[in-house]
């Protein structure tokens, strides 16, 4: 079943969702939509609260960057990456997979 329909979602503006007991920082770019776990890795902060740039999003407490793609961790003070979730997309409908 879709967590979401694609032309619901704005342009690299992060949305978090809550599937299967986790949250979920959901980022749409061009046709593509990227997921990964909500919370950063170096503190309790939410990811889909930051700012998106190219393919990474920008923690807003401290400033560590992530790549969308991996959920590898490319600035400190982060060091260690977020969980990739698969996406898939069928016409207009999103589904993160778990
Ligand atoms: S909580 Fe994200 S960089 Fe510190």
């Amino acid at each position: 079943m879709a967590d979401f329909e694609l032309d619901k979602l704005t342009q690299s503006s992060p949305v978090k969702i809550e599937k299967d007991g986790k949250s979920i920082c959901v980022t749409r770019i061009g046709d593509e939509v990227f997921a990964i776990a909500d919370t950063c890795s170096h503190s309790d902060a939410s990811l889909s609260e930051g700012e998106i740039s190219d393919y990474k999003i920008e923690c807003w407490l401290h400033g560590a960057e992530f790549d969308l793609r991996t959920g590898a961790a490319l600035t400190l003070p982060a060091t260690q990456s977020v969980e990739v979730y698969a996406v898939t997309i069928d016409g207009n409908s999103v589904t993160v997979e778990i």
